[in-house]
């Protein structure tokens, strides 16, 4: 099965069960995929996994994946023993200041609050990628204040929500926020491909609505 065909099944089946009210778009998931496999990432950690949506379409897609991920809600806590199936694959911590020092990685997925975000400058690496899914504003400023050198890029979707999903298929499936903390030459070109996709979207978008 291709990645694609993965993260729309992981989609389908989150989309039917309790409390999928919060769940990642499935162009998120696509997103998430994407830069695994483009930047080959494997330490990744999640803020916010809730009922563990993208967990769960990350995991039965890459076997070399190191999850990490934090969550206090108790709802949610229950609902991932249920809803991930390599459930023993996730570290889990309540909040981003559990986490150990000296604990670096690769990938980090903002899809939750914490009012500790700034402890994730101490978890990155020279090759660390951010993704936040959805808008976020708020915590898109928080991280440029916290990596003076960012390169931003949003990632849009060009098709509206899936019948099968939680959400309305008049609106347009969200994406997320791709943020370079160090770029590099490659991270540079892809921001540059990135912000001209969504650019040529958006007058996608505008020409349909
Ligand atoms: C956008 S949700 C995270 C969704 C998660 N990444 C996923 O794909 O399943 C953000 C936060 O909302 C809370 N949350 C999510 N689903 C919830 C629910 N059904 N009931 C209560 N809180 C929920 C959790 O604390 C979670 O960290």
């Amino acid at each position: 099965m291709s990645l694609q065909h993965l993260t729309e099944k992981t989609y389908l089946k989150f989309s039917k069960i309790e409390g999928n009210q919060h769940i990642a778009s499935d162009y998120a998931l696509k997103c998430v995929s994407r830069l695994i496999q483009d930047f080959q990432l494997q330490q990744v950690l999640e803020v916010g996994i809730g009922i563990g949506c993208i967990a769960d379409s990350v995991l039965e897609s890459y076997e070399n994946i190191q999850y990490t991920a934090t969550e206090a809600n108790a709802f949610c806590l229950n609902a991932i023993k249920k809803n991930i199936t390599q459930i023993e694959r996730i570290k889990l911590y309540n909040d981003l200041k559990q986490i150990p020092q000296n604990t670096f990685f690769d990938f980090i997925i903002i899809d939750g609050s914490d009012d500790s975000l700034a402890e994730v400058k101490r978890m990155c690496t020279p090759k660390t990628i951010i993704f936040i899914e959805g808008g976020r504003a708020l915590q898109v400023v928080s991280l440029k204040k916290i990596f003076p050198k960012v390169l931003h890029a949003e990632m849009l979707s060009d098709y509206k929500n899936p019948a099968c999903g939680p959400f309305s298929t008049q609106a347009w499936c969200g994406g997320g926020q791709l943020i370079f903390p160090y770029p590099n030459f490659k991270m540079r070109m892809y921001y540059l491909k990135e912000k001209w996709a969504t650019y040529l979207k958006r007058k996608k978008r505008k020409a349909n609505s």
